[in-house]
Formats: structure tokens, sequence, C-alpha cells
């Protein structure tokens, strides 16, 4: 029989890139060829995102672009996976007729079944929770308990030629989200807050690390939430560095995301304590004011916030800090957005996503207020903290220049090729790029043997998002 070939288009947060990874190494068993390119392939899944309006409104404008496609070539197989699909279920059906499979993200495992169902039966496949929005009445416990029981209890497949290098890895250690902060879509999507259990994210690490895998991520909505009850012992993420550290072969390890409130000392003494664990943290702040953090439902004070910054510089040396802000929530005032300008000159943030207000059918945040900014608001908005942000981040970048450090080398640069001049040797050598301890980019010239090294860099030259350097 002739081998079908997939392509997986993928939106999103590394959730989704994960969920990707993990569904490629599952059709790949089952049979199937992944190819490079949407124009290749007979089977194209789309990983979506609902985080925002404009995430949306891109897949179905993409599937749109598809529907001429499927008149031509009938038998090719589109799908619609990820939070959208969650969210949405039977009714991408109605706005894009020519979709054959909705798959939630809970359901992940069963992809290879569905494909083959829609090969067989040319039938329409759905699979998704059942739901958690929470202006749906029947959301409670029993359904709570039945989107835990869809979601997939097991060790994944990680396949080597699923992943972008074979250096670094992500690892979920926690599904989904309880926090239902106002805005977010996320908890209605995802599910319940469900950590795995540390001997199969142990296994998982150890697989990774024979593999020849140096650095992994933990991921997770909230990530510092992790909690997995063992007996008389509840294990934290703090013990799951300690599991880490013992791994032969992982030399680094990263963790996102952070949720402000379970920032304890603890957990910081043990990122300054434990050598593999990076001196970079991402928690997002949201809003610097605390009139929009409470009906944002963010559960804590900017007092907190910037008591918690002061903790983690105080702690951790060299550590580099990440925030997410939301401009142009719902009753956000010209004050209250000073506010958080105040807040991002404060944080002295590596870096910030800045994201402008989008309102989300299902959450409290539209139920209950009116997105009342004007988009030209939050357009100025996002854009003069963003500029604000920059400059910090330049500053930050200006003051490593000098300075000598660690590279996990993962790539050529994308404009290495450029760099095939006249000069003696000079071909010999590619641009490779790689991230410092503290998650910033490091761009430098060196041979192609040197990709998946832990080395020494000097930095020469800034840039707000990449450092320029030499091998030292
Ligand atoms: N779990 C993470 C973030 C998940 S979503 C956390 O709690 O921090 C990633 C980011 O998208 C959020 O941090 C937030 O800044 C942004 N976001 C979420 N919902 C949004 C919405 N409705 N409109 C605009 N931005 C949103
Ligand atoms: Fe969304 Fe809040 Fe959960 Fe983050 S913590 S995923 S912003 S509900
Ligand atoms: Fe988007 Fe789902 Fe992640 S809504 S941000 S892909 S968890």
């Amino acid at each position: 029989m002739m081998q079908l070939k997939f392509y997986i288009e993928t939106v999103g947060c590394q959730m989704n890139v994960l969920d990707s990874e993990l569904a490629m190494a599952e059709l790949i068993a089952a049979g199937y060829q992944p190819v490079s390119a949407k124009r290749y392939a007979d089977i194209v899944l789309f990983n979506t995102c609902s985080v925002r309006q404009h995430a949306e409104d891109k897949i179905y404008s993409a599937l749109g672009r598809l529907k001429h496609w499927k008149d031509q070539k009938p038998n090719t197989i589109i799908g619609v996976m990820g939070c959208m699909a969650q969210k949405d279920k039977e009714a991408i059906f109605k706005r894009a007729p020519h979709v054959d499979i909705v798959l939630g993200p809970g359901q992940l495992r069963q992809l290879p079944n569905l494909v083959k169902a829609v090969e067989s039966d040319k039938q329409r496949q759905i699979a998704v929770s059942l739901d958690r929005l929470c202006h749906n009445p029947a959301y409670n416990n029993t359904r709570n308990s039945a989107i835990k029981d869809s979601f997939r209890q097991f060790n994944p497949q990680r396949l080597l030629c699923t992943r972008d290098n074979p250096y670094q890895a992500m690892v979920r250690i926690m599904f989904g989200c309880d926090k239902f902060c106002s805005y977010c879509i996320v908890p209605g999507v995802r599910g319940p807050e469900q950590s795995r259990p540390p001997h199969e994210i142990e296994a998982e690490i150890r697989q990774l690390a024979d593999q020849g895998c140096l650095e992994v991520t933990l991921i997770g909505q909230t990530i510092n939430s992790y909690r997995y009850k063992q007996g008389e012992k509840t294990r934290r993420l703090q013990d799951l560095f300690t599991m880490i550290e013992n791994i032969n072969g992982i030399r680094r390890v990263r963790f996102v995301t952070s949720y402000p409130r379970g920032m304890t000392n603890d957990l910081l003494q043990a990122i300054r304590d434990l050598p593999k664990v990076m001196p970079f943290v991402h928690v997002p702040a949201q809003s610097g004011s605390n009139a929009v953090l409470k009906r944002m439902k963010r559960h804590y004070s900017v007092e907190e916030y910037r008591d918690l910054l002061d903790r983690i510089y105080a702690t951790i040396p060299g550590a580099a800090v990440t925030s997410d802000f939301i401009v142009g929530f719902c009753g956000e005032t010209d004050d209250e957005y000073q506010q958080t300008v105040d807040l991002v000159r404060y944080g002295r943030f590596k870096n910030s996503f800045i994201f402008k207000y989008s309102k989300r059918p299902g959450t409290k945040a539209a139920e209950l207020f009116v997105d009342d900014v004007p988009e030209a608001v939050k357009k100025r908005r996002n854009n003069e903290l963003l500029a604000v942000q920059n400059t910090i981040s330049l500053e930050l970048n200006m003051a490593m220049i000098g300075q000598t450090v660690e590279i996990l080398v993962e790539g050529t640069s994308k404009i290495a090729t450029k760099r095939q001049t006249s000069e003696q040797n000079a071909s010999d050598l590619v641009q490779l790029t790689g991230h410092t301890p503290c998650d910033r980019i490091v761009v430098f010239d060196g041979s192609p043997s040197l990709v998946g090294q832990i080395l020494p860099v000097k930095v020469l030259q800034v840039a707000p998002f990449t450092l320029f350097g030499e091998r030292m």
C-alpha cells in the first residue's frame, strides 16, 4: 500500500510545539511519512491556538485556502487539532465543511486511528473533551473527571527525527491549568491541572539523554504549581530538578511558565544551587496595576510581584527574567497602563511578550466586563510598551559586552550561507547559534563540527535580541 504523506502546521505555545512532535511520532509509528511542506502532503493537519482571536482567524483563513485544493484532490485529508479544535468542536465542520478531522489536545493519541477511519470510510471524525468553559452550566465535578480521564497518561514516544535538533527537547511535566485568569481560554481548552508522575518524567528524560539530548525544557502552563503526591511525600518542581541533576548526559534544565504566586524562596534557592538548572525565569506579570490585576483575577498584587523580582535578583546571580503583559484589558485607564510601564522599567526584564487584549467567549472577562479600550489605544500602548522594553533589553545586553558566556551550540544561523568569501579557510567557518544560560541568543563564527558542544564564547557586540561573539 502507498505510504501517505503528512504535514503538520503548528501555531501557539510550546504545548502545541510538543504536541505536534508527539503527534508526528505517533503518525510515523503508524506508517505515515512526514514531508517538509504542505504541498507534498496527502494529510494536512493544523495544530491550533485559541488564546487570541487573531490566532483563530489565521487558521480559518488557512483552512479556507485549502477548499480549492480539496476540490481538486478530494482524497486529501484535512485535520484541525489543538485548542481551537477543543473550543469550536463541530462548529469547525460548519465553517469549513472540507475538514475531515477535529481532534482536541486531550485526544492526541487517537490521531492515527482517526486518520485511518477517514481513509477507509471517508467519514468525518471528531474527538474532543467535554466542555470546561465557564459559560457552560454543564461544567461540574463529574465532567471535570471525565476531562481528566481523556488526557493522555502515558509515556510518549520521543523520536529523534521529530525534533529540530538532537541536543534540546521539551518535556511536559503537567497538563492543563486551574488558575482561570478572567481573560484566558487555556483552562477551558486544556482542562484541569494534572501533574505527571515523577517516574514517567524521569524515564522520558533518560530516554532523551540516551538519544544525545543535553538540554531539557520542562513545560507546563503554571509549572511551579507542579505537585505529585507519593505516599506521605508531595513531589514539587524542585524535586524534579534534583532528580534531573542525577541524570548523566543532561547538562541543562529550563522550565516555563511560572506563575508569580508559586515562586517560593526554596524554589529560587534550588535554581541557584543546582548547577544544571539555568538562571532564567519566565514569570508573566500581565499588568502593573492592582485594579487591573484584580479584574484579571491574577491573585497577586503589584507589590508582591515587585517583591518576587527583588527575591529573584537577590537569590540567583546573573538571573534573567522575562514576562508577559496584556495591554488594553477591559476598563484599562491611561493611569493603569502607566503603572504597567513603571513595572516594565522596574522589572529589568530580558524581554517581554506584549499582547493586546482579545476577548475570548466563555471566559469570565467576556461575561463580566466590556472590551472598551479602542483598538487604536491598544495598539499605541502595545507599541509604546514594546519600545520601553526594547531599550531595556538593549541596555542589559550592552552590559554583557566583554563577558565570556557558556553556549550550547544548537546549529548554524540562517544567514550562514552568505559567508562564502574568498578568504583563506573562510568557507570552513559558518555562523553558529546557541543560547547562554540566561537564555540569550548568541551568534558567532565557527566550524560546523562544534554543533552540539557547550563552550565559552566572548561577547563582542549586541543588538536588543542577539549577542554577537567569538569563540574563546
Ligand atoms: N500560562 C501562562 C501563559 C499562557 S497564555 C501564564 O499564566 O503566564 C500566554 C500569554 O498570552 C499570557 O501570559 C497572556 O499574556 C496572553 N493572553 C492570554 N489570554 C489573552 C487574551 N485573551 N488576550 C490577550 N492576551 C492573552
Ligand atoms: Fe491562562 Fe492564567 Fe492559566 Fe496562564 S495561569 S494559562 S494566563 S488561566
Ligand atoms: Fe494557545 Fe492552547 Fe497554548 S490556546 S497558547 S496553544 S495552550
